[in-house]
């Protein structure tokens, strides 16, 4: 069964509460929270407050991906708000091995996430530093893109390493999720499944977070 990772920027911010109940009824695992600098991505999402809000309205875990320039910089920030898993950008950091010491000694869970344009081969030489790899199935920024094909063929390739190495890293996949390409993403051997617009937008997310969850 995969991790369900609903993402609320597909959520409605004005319910934000009332979302966040929704998703405590449901069977999702965690809550995706994308934060954007418009520097990094071309889009600004929401950030430290609304997260720092969100965390007393639930005991889920929360995904925290930071699709900003020089994330080193909010690390401390990140988890006072709440963060248990922070994942950074392989493209944002210079000095991505010591970002990822620094998360751990905050006491989160440190994830890496991979642009669609970025090989596999960048993370090779930290994977066993990395908790969870966010491959990015669209081009960051915007919710309710297409997902690209390709992706598939990352997946397969890295969890080849990660049980070579037999590595407890998780492979998440961020961005096109719907309930008629998940079998196949988690068949090439994804274990967390982002979904915005496929459960916000959904006349039942509760059910469409249920179907996603019982994928196998
Ligand atoms: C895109 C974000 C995604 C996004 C996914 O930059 O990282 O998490 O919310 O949205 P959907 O599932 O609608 O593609
Ligand atoms: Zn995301």
């Amino acid at each position: 069964m995969p991790i369900i990772a609903p993402s609320l920027l597909a959520a409605n911010f004005l319910h934000l509460q009332t979302e966040s109940q929704m998703l405590n009824q449901s069977v999702a695992d965690w809550f995706h929270l994308d934060v954007m600098d418009g520097q990094f991505v071309p889009n600004i999402s929401f950030g430290l407050p609304i997260i720092q809000q969100l965390r007393s309205t639930t005991q889920k875990v929360f995904d925290v991906h930071l699709m900003i320039e020089e994330p080193e910089k909010y690390t401390e920030a990140f988890q006072k708000a709440g963060a248990d898993i922070l994942t950074v950008h392989v493209e944002a950091c210079r000095h991505l091995h010591r970002n990822l010491q620094h998360i751990k000694q905050c006491n989160m869970k440190a994830g890496v996430a991979l642009n669609p344009h970025t090989p596999i081969d960048s993370i090779k030489d930290v994977l066993h530093e990395i908790d969870v790899v966010c491959l990015m199935s669209v081009n960051p920024g915007f919710g309710g893109q297409s997902f690209i094909p390709h992706t598939l063929q990352k997946i397969r390739e890295l969890r080849k390493w990660i049980d070579a190495l037999n590595l407890p890293t998780l492979i998440e996949i961020d961005g096109g999720v719907t309930l008629n390409n998940a079998a196949a993403i988690v068949e090439a051997g994804a274990h967390v499944l982002v979904a915005g617009n496929t459960v916000f937008a959904s006349k039942d997310p509760i059910s469409t977070i249920a179907q996603l969850k019982q994928i196998q």
